[in-house]
């Protein structure tokens, strides 16, 4: 995996493919040479984005996937069938799917497996919601969330997963938390990851990015922190415009 800053776009269900494919192309057309830049349309836009960055550095990804490869699962989107479309990566577990569709910690476990056994890259969002924050929750939500969704899960060296840190209530909020803040949370979930699955995964295999309002202007405060390789980027990534703002400034 390229060690250069993550910018990992999340278009959620607000592109369709004609527009996703206009925005991939703008993309790719650009210079985005200060961040690895990733892009995840809905699953009907997969195809043309591919076609609008093929051959650029730009990467694939899906927003989710299901647990098992094939099978009379209606509706479900197989690991396979992404990797078969050019899919590098896979968001799991965003708080958008554990609000409005009960995903729990469990499933989420069962995706990153398969996601790593197909070839994907995990992306794993997790985040404590404002009243798990205001009641002092953070910590342990952080740590139940990253133990269940990792334990047992063997890398070898070529291997990773994103840990993506999302505090719920600021998510399309306009308003990013302090770079501070942040820190302190990335810190708990490398020590989570070293817990749970050692220092070799920790310190080798592991990416913690930062999502959640994040912004060309807040972006350097969050690239500066230690143990954080990337943002996440909803509402700003859907101009060419302001993601373009946010790589130039990595
Ligand atoms: P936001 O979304 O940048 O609009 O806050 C981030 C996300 O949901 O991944």
């Amino acid at each position: 995996m390229s060690n250069k800053p993550l910018v990992i776009a999340n278009w959620k269900m607000k592109l369709g493919p004609e527009d996703s494919h206009e925005l991939a192309h703008d993309i790719a057309d650009a210079d985005t040479k200060n961040a690895q830049v990733v892009l995840c349309p809905s699953f009907p836009s997969l195809l043309p984005v591919q076609e609008a960055i093929h051959g650029t550095s730009i990467a694939l990804a899906a927003q989710d996937c299901f647990w098992e490869r094939r099978g009379a699962y209606t509706g479900e989107v197989s690991v396979d069938d992404l990797v078969a479309l050019g899919c590098q990566y896979v968001i799991v577990g965003h708080s958008e799917r554990r609000e409005h569709l009960g995903e729990t910690n469990e499933q989420i476990h069962k995706k990153i497996r398969i996601a790593l056994e197909a070839g994907l890259t995990p992306i794993v969002c997790v985040g404590e919601t404002f009243d798990q924050r205001t009641s002092g929750a953070r910590d342990y939500v952080l740590i139940e969330q990253v133990t269940t969704a990792l334990q047992g899960i063997m890398l070898n060296t070529k291997e990773h997963v994103i840990v993506a840190y999302e505090p719920v209530w600021v998510i399309g909020s306009g308003q990013a938390i302090d770079a501070p803040q942040a820190a302190d949370a990335h810190r708990l979930i490398y020590q989570t990851v070293l817990d749970v699955l050692g220092e070799t995964v920790a310190s080798k295999n592991l990416r913690i990015v930062y999502g959640g309002s994040v912004d060309a202007d807040n972006v350097a405060s969050f690239l500066s922190l230690e143990h954080t390789s990337g943002v996440l980027v909803g509402s700003a990534s859907l101009t060419a415009e302001s993601l373009l703002a946010i790589v130039k400034a990595c």
